[in-house]
């Protein structure tokens, strides 16, 4: 008997070590296009976003996409929406494993006239910290469900995992804004790229020193070619962007451009993805390149595999840009790690 219950004492034991150690498992892989637990176990949910990196700790802001998806009575388009629930965060010090933040700019759920309403549109929400002001910036796409609207929000924290504070929406230089990032150069001048002109052409534009407000300086790029989704990064002195054309939530070609400033002339170099489903970008869309700290030529592309009829249930496609002399590609992994940026 008390045989027995050391035996059922020792099972139960070896069942909690080994669900304990499951549970705990650090993340060595990236799996593309695979459901992403964070650290609590649960599906990362940051649609649309992007990557801060500041004091060592990297954080994944992005649309919190929660309930059904409905496509709206009145819709004349594919526009598959959820209630707008607010943008999260999530940290992490290796890319890898992510701890959630919680929702640092949550929805207002009592004024239905507030940008933040469940009823709008909320998208793409991108963060950048200003030195001079000791702030932390977001940048994000502000809609009505309907995006007629089409305009740029800006929120402002004391702290990277806020909570931010809504300051307002607003048309860049009066041109429509959707689609968005934002982008700070080496220089500390930061640039808002937004799909404009009905999406037609993308204008960039360089913000205030304090990176609340649009300047007048601004450029019209890729002009009546239909880029959205814009991803920009720097290496070696050049500045590249990322793009996806207009085909709403579901996927197309990406194309990369190249440029020797960011309000220069930006020259397509063509399709960066190679390998399976390269021609629609994996069947996902461009949102943010995320530099590996410390690393010269290591830098990851963020698309969004869209689920369109159950948003939530969308998923994250992470791959290694590959950068050579005279080329640039992001080739198809079902799994990859770190040690790809080794040679
Ligand atoms: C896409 C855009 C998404 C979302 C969607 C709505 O073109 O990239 O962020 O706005 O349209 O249909």
């Amino acid at each position: 008997m008390t045989l027995r219950i050391n035996l059922l004492t020792l099972l139960v034991c070896c069942m909690n070590l080994f669900a304990f150690s499951t549970l705990h498992a650090q993340q060595q892989s990236f799996f593309p296009g695979k459901v992403w637990n964070d650290t609590d176990g649960n599906p990362i949910n940051a649609h649309g976003g992007g990557i801060l990196y500041h004091e060592g700790t990297y954080y994944w802001y992005g649309e919190y996409k929660k309930g059904e998806t409905v496509l709206p009575e009145w819709a004349t388009w594919e526009c598959y929406r959820t209630e707008v629930t607010g943008v999260s965060c999530y940290s992490s010090k290796d890319l890898l494993n992510w701890k959630f933040e919680g929702i640092v700019l949550p929805a207002v759920e009592n004024d239905p006239s507030h940008d933040l309403h469940p009823s709008k549109v909320v998208e793409r929400p991108k963060v950048i910290y200003n030195a001079r002001t000791g702030k932390f910036v977001m940048w994000m796409h502000i809609d009505s469900a309907d995006y007629t609207k089409a305009c740029a929000g800006v929120a402002i924290s004391d702290s990277p995992t806020g909570v931010f504070h809504y300051i307002h929406s607003f048309r860049p230089n009066n041109g429509m804004s959707r689609d968005q990032t934002v982008f700070v150069d080496d220089d500390g001048k930061a640039y808002h790229f937004s799909s404009s002109e009905e999406n037609a052409t993308l204008h960039i534009c360089l913000l205030s020193d304090d990176y609340l407000t649009p300047t007048q300086q601004f450029t019209r790029n890729f002009i009546e070619k239909s880029r959205e989704a814009p991803a920009v990064f720097k290496h070696d002195g050049k500045y590249y962007l990322i793009s996806s054309g207009c085909s709403g939530w579901d996927p197309n070609q990406a194309e990369i451009a190249v440029a020797d400033s960011v309000l220069g002339e930006w020259k397509v170099i063509g399709n960066p993805c190679t390998g399976l489903n390269a021609d629609k970008t994996f069947y996902a869309q461009s949102t943010y390149v995320v530099q590996v700290a410390g690393k010269e030529n290591a830098f990851i592309a963020m698309f969004d595999k869209w689920n369109k009829t159950d948003l939530k249930d969308s998923r994250y496609i992470w791959l290694p840009i590959i950068i050579k002399e005279n080329s640039i590609s992001i080739p198809w992994h079902e799994s990859w790690d770190m040690d790809v940026f080794k040679d």
